[in-house]
């Protein structure tokens, strides 16, 4: 903020009048220029609610072929509730979060379970599916059921935040408090308005109202907009800070079972945590003082209770988690002696490179299996 101000507790109501006008302006932008999106051409509740799951944390633009190519395998809840969870994943490999497609799945069976496989229409039972919570049951239930309800996801709290020069960070619960009962006023009643209305919202915050360089000229609520009035709109919302990210060192081994290079081990992440449910090549962290080569050799025996001989480093991959970042330091090793056990990880599996392509794996592990298919020597020399 330009001067330091209190944050403000609440807000000016607004007139009907300026609700009236925000609304008709909004509606009327968004069918001048709201994009022609796949799950916007339909009500079906299987469909709108994947195209939400789908949609928290991820760019449209990536999501609609996943989305297409989801539905095509999983044509509706009970399908997806009947296959097995490394499908659902193998589904959604690449697309990140995968927090959501075990929710997903887990959802798909309670509906199947509890209610007779037809996606619930009361808002109650909506919002106690894992992972669905009010912003994104307020989506289903508007865009698929036709009962009008608020909603206030990332884009939505960005806009209001600006509306109202909202000057408290968006981050808090505090300030979503303050945020859902204008998200309700704005609301039409009308269940064709409120689709068009939570839609134009949606578009408003990923096409206009951007967190950088928003397009002023072409907002349709520029002259309500408090923000734009007190020329705000670069400093609004207000953010926590977010806490420096650490940053991990991780030993992998890509473990050929012996000289012919034909199998490799994999690992069955646990069910729990980060990247639940997916494969990888098995490693860890580097503790203080170590070797790489060292660090690799001590976490398989630690996590598979096998000795390996640890080769040629291979590559170095980069990846950046939410709360996190980590460097893959990838060793090439083989087998030396002891029996596999999954002491930290679901399953184990010797796989070919080939069959790896049945297996869901974290994008940072297929940028190692894209390295070995494409550089077939790498699967030929151990230093
Ligand atoms: N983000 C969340 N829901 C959306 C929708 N229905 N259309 C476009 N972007 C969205």
């Amino acid at each position: 903020m330009k001067s330091p101000s209190p944050p403000n507790k609440t807000l000016t109501p607004l007139s009907a009048k300026v609700v009236q006008s925000l609304r008709q302006s909004l509606i009327a932008w968004f069918k001048a220029n709201g994009r022609s999106l796949p799950w916007r051409e339909t009500r079906q509740p299987y469909a709108v609610w994947l195209s939400e799951i789908m949609l928290q944390q991820t760019q449209v633009n990536t999501v609609v072929d996943y989305y297409h190519r989801f539905l095509a395998r999983f044509p509706s809840i009970v399908s997806l509730a009947d296959a097995p969870q490394a499908d659902v994943l193998k589904q959604w490999e690449g697309l990140g979060y995968y927090s959501r497609a075990r929710n997903l799945h887990k959802a798909a069976q309670l509906i199947r379970d509890r209610h007779h496989g037809v996606f619930p229409t009361q808002f109650d039972d909506i919002v106690a599916l894992p992972g669905i919570g009010q912003s994104t049951a307020g989506a289903i239930a508007t865009f698929a059921l036709m009962q009008p309800r608020p909603i206030l996801d990332g884009n939505v709290k960005r806009v209001l935040a600006r509306l109202m020069a909202i000057d408290a960070p968006i981050q808090e619960a505090t300030t979503a408090k303050i945020m859902w009962p204008l998200s309700a006023r704005l609301l039409p009643d009308d269940p064709e308005a409120a689709w068009q209305f939570n839609q134009a919202l949606m578009e408003l915050g990923a096409t206009c109202c951007t967190l950088k360089n928003p397009d002023c000229s072409r907002c349709p609520w520029q002259k309500t907009c408090q923000a734009y009035a007190r020329n705000l709109q670069g400093e609004l919302p207000v953010s926590v800070k977010r806490k420096p990210v650490p940053h991990h060192d991780i030993g992998v081994a890509v473990l050929w079972k012996d000289e012919t290079r034909q199998q490799c081990l994999i690992a069955l992440r646990p069910q729990d945590g980060l990247l639940g449910g997916l494969w990888e090549f098995p490693g860890g962290k580097r503790e203080a003082d170590e070797t790489l080569p060292a660090c690799v050799a001590r976490e398989i025996m630690e996590e598979i209770g096998i000795e390996i001989a640890v080769g040629a480093k291979l590559t170095e991959i980069k990846h950046a988690y939410t709360h996190f970042k980590v460097t893959l330091h990838v060793y090439d090793c083989l087998y030396v002696s002891g029996i596999p056990q999954p002491k930290a990880s679901q399953a184990l599996q010797w796989v070919t490179l080939d069959e790896m392509s049945a297996y869901a794996f974290p994008k940072a592990n297929n940028r190692i299996i894209d390295l070995l298919k494409s550089n077939p020597a790498m699967q030929l020399t151990l230093c």
